[in-house]
């Protein structure tokens, strides 16, 4: 068990990918603070980790990544009573499809605040917990959207790149103290996020299928495989790894 004795702090874990990092955590041992802007859902993440019956538990916080002083208190408080291994910055928005110069700047602010402020404010709390217990690990929910660009999506493209870059540089600010930070970019995965803009579309079903057929798997990936490369990033199995931008899209950018 990769996490027993230890705590990771997950951001957005009511929903998707957060909540599939979060109940793969607490199988292997973790506890798990659950914190998002939508209570609702994270309960329900930490119900579902409490009817697996362990062996890791959870716990959850409301909390909205934007708001840098909740943050800090948020994650002092759920260090002080459970302690501090893993921060998992995954909270994030996508933005509907749109050229940039048609793209209103107060939604383009919006999603500067939630996905690249939030990393940083998510980071800006844990690396002094971190560094003084001169161990753990950072992962920051990144997107091949930001590695390749993404058109229609500017705004969120330029977060995603924003967020790996900054994975890259506080990996080497932090490497001294035996913590370290790393990027998962995944491809589309099916999460509620997804399912949201392909419904959004004509033919939702037909649209499913055009995007699958571009990736070498022919499918999307399911929010557990990239919880997988979040939990093999976070754990001593990626002693090794740290400033490292893992792609998980399934083979589409590989042609
Ligand atoms: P989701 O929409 O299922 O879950 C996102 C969670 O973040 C939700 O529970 C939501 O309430 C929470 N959240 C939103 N704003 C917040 C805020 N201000 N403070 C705290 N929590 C907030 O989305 P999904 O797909 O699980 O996405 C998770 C991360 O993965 C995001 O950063 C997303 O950009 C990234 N990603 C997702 C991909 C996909 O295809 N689903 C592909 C590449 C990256």
């Amino acid at each position: 068990m990769r996490f027993e004795d230890r705590t990771v702090f997950v951001t957005g874990g009511g929903s998707g990918i957060g909540r599939a990092t979060a109940q793969r955590c607490a199988r292997e041992g973790a506890t798990v603070v659950v914190s998002d802007i939508d209570a609702d859902g994270g309960e329900a993440t930490v119900r579902a980790i409490e009817d697996e019956g362990g062996p890791g538990d959870a716990v959850f916080e409301a909390l909205d990544v934007t708001d840098a002083t909740a943050v800090a208190e948020t994650v002092d408080d759920a260090a002080a009573r459970h302690g501090l291994d893993v921060m998992v910055n995954n909270a994030g928005i996508a933005q509907r499809s749109s050229a940039i110069e048609e793209f209103p700047l107060a939604e383009r602010d919006r999603i500067f605040a939630i996905n690249a402020k939030g990393v940083w404010n998510g980071c800006r709390a844990a690396i002094p917990h971190l560094k003084e217990q001169e161990s753990g690990a950072i992962v920051n929910v990144a997107s091949l959207a930001g590695v390749i660009g993404q058109p229609w999506s500017a705004a969120y493209a330029f977060t995603k790149g924003g967020v790996a870059t900054f994975t890259r540089t506080i990996a080497g600010e932090l490497g001294r103290f035996d913590v370290r930070a790393n990027a998962v970019c995944p491809g589309f995965t099916d999460t509620p996020m997804v399912r949201g803009e392909l419904e959004s579309r004509d033919d939702p079903e037909a649209a499913r299928e055009t995007l699958e057929r571009q990736y070498a798997l022919k499918r999307i990936g399911e929010p557990e495989e990239i919880a997988a490369a979040i939990c093999f990033l976070a754990s001593d199995d990626a002693s090794f790894i740290t400033g490292h931008e893992l792609v998980v899209d399934g083979g589409y950018s590989s042609g």
